[in-house]
């Protein structure tokens, strides 16, 4: 008999959730049959009271696993004492919590929104209106193919996969695409009527690929030769995700603009927009949002901020993600299966042979593991930043048994 949660009654059996699921919720998700009770630390357990080893980590979102004490006693503390104001208001959460990230990063000013799709719609506007004030109007934002940039209008405008966009087409005008990893396309498509250049560290929703060595630096230097902005969308890989704070650092470079969500509030809803002080534009009534930067959220996001700090936890996803590859590695070595791996820190990708990803993450589940895939070959492995050693050869003694059975 499954455990009874604080809010729903969870002695009825999984197929009772999924058949009520189907009935009321949009079918915007094809999900995998497990219905999730609750979670502690990278493992979750369905409404049977089975355990599964958390590998897809709320989609690269829990930085410090389900439910950190830390984060459960702010919630409670901040809930019992301000959740919502709107931002006519000050909030003392919200303020320190932007002193702490500008005082980590390069940047200058930040706006807090409540996802990644908004962090980038908001660096938009920002760079077009800095294109209007600095650039006689220039608008055009050039996005690399196989990029992600969310699911708003405007951000499936900025992103190329035919498939995320042709069913909401016509789209916002105003998006130019060229090839990931090519300076040289990137150059040809820069015209008098473009502004910025908006590029992910780590392509992640496409498939997991990295910038090259040089390229980011390339691409930098050509947003200075031409007058544009670099929009960095580290909505995946910010926070430590790839084994330093900003995945930027790894390139020796520094973005004008970057956007952050998933890791920063560790499964609390928040998102922002950071940028250096030459292209904060936004003046009063250029952009707002209502839940934007409330002190619940922000509150949240500064304990995990400072859980990240004082548990070193950068540093060790870094050691923990090479130890995790060259596992990975290892396994590559008897396993035909497994055709590439790539990835920083805690964000890797697992190329099968063959198209065949469905059917491996199915066979995972059932030995205890969840993940999730990218492509019908590409499996991605995203766990929370506090996975230890163990748990890493746990999840991989499952690959190699899955593989193993064929
Ligand atoms: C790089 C990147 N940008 C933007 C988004 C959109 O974020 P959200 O789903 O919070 O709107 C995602 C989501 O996967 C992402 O990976």
């Amino acid at each position: 008999m499954a455990e009874q949660s604080a809010i729903t009654d969870t002695s009825l059996p999984a197929a009772t959730w999924t058949e009520r699921e189907s009935r009321v919720l949009m079918s915007t998700q094809r999900r995998y049959p497990i219905v999730v009770d609750r979670g502690e630390g990278c493992r979750i357990w369905d409404v049977d009271g089975r355990p599964y080893l958390d590998f897809l980590g709320g989609l690269a979102v829990c930085s410090l696993g389900h439910a950190p004490p830390a984060v459960a006693e702010t919630v409670a503390r901040q809930a019992a004492q301000l959740i919502q104001t709107s931002n006519l208001l000050y909030t003392l959460p919200q303020i320190e919590l932007a002193e702490f990230l500008i005082e980590r990063s390069p940047f200058d000013r930040i706006f807090f929104c409540n996802s990644g799709g908004e962090a980038n719609e908001a660096a938009f506007k920002l760079a077009r209106k800095w294109g209007k004030a600095h650039r006689s109007g220039a608008y055009r934002i050039i996005a690399a193919e196989n990029a992600f940039h969310g699911r708003t209008l405007a951000t499936l405008a900025a992103t190329a996969n035919s498939a995320y966009r042709q069913p909401f087409e016509p789209l916002p005008d105003g998006f130019d695409f060229v090839p990931f990893n090519n300076v040289d396309a990137l150059a040809d498509a820069v015209h008098d009527d473009t502004v910025a250049v908006i590029l992910e560290p780590i392509q992640a929703e496409g498939g997991l690929y990295p910038a090259s060595e040089e390229y980011l630096a390339d691409v930098r230097h050509l947003c200075d030769e031409r007058g544009l902005l670099l929009i960095l969308d580290e909505v995946q890989t910010g926070v430590g995700r790839t084994g330093t704070l900003w995945a930027h650092e790894q390139w020796g470079i520094e973005p004008d603009v970057m956007t952050l969500a998933k890791g920063l509030g560790s499964g609390f809803p928040i998102g922002a927009t950071l940028a250096k002080e030459h292209c904060s534009v936004f003046e009063p009534g250029d952009h707002a949002s209502t839940f934007g930067g409330n002190p619940l959220a922000c509150a949240v996001a500064l304990t995990v901020q400072r859980e990240i700090e004082s548990l070193n936890l950068v540093a060790h996803v870094a050691a923990v993600g090479r130890y995790f590859m060259e596992r990975l590695g290892d396994l590559r070595a008897r396993h035909p299966d497994i055709a590439d791996i790539r990835g920083r820190g805690l964000l890797i990708g697992v190329d099968l042979a063959q198209e065949r990803a469905p059917e491996v993450l199915q066979a995972l589940r059932e030995r205890g593991l969840v993940a999730n895939a990218l492509s019908a070959r590409t499996l991605r492995f995203v766990p929370p930043l506090i996975v230890s050693q163990e748990e890493v050869d746990e999840a991989v003694q499952i690959l190699d048994a899955t593989l193993s059975a064929g």
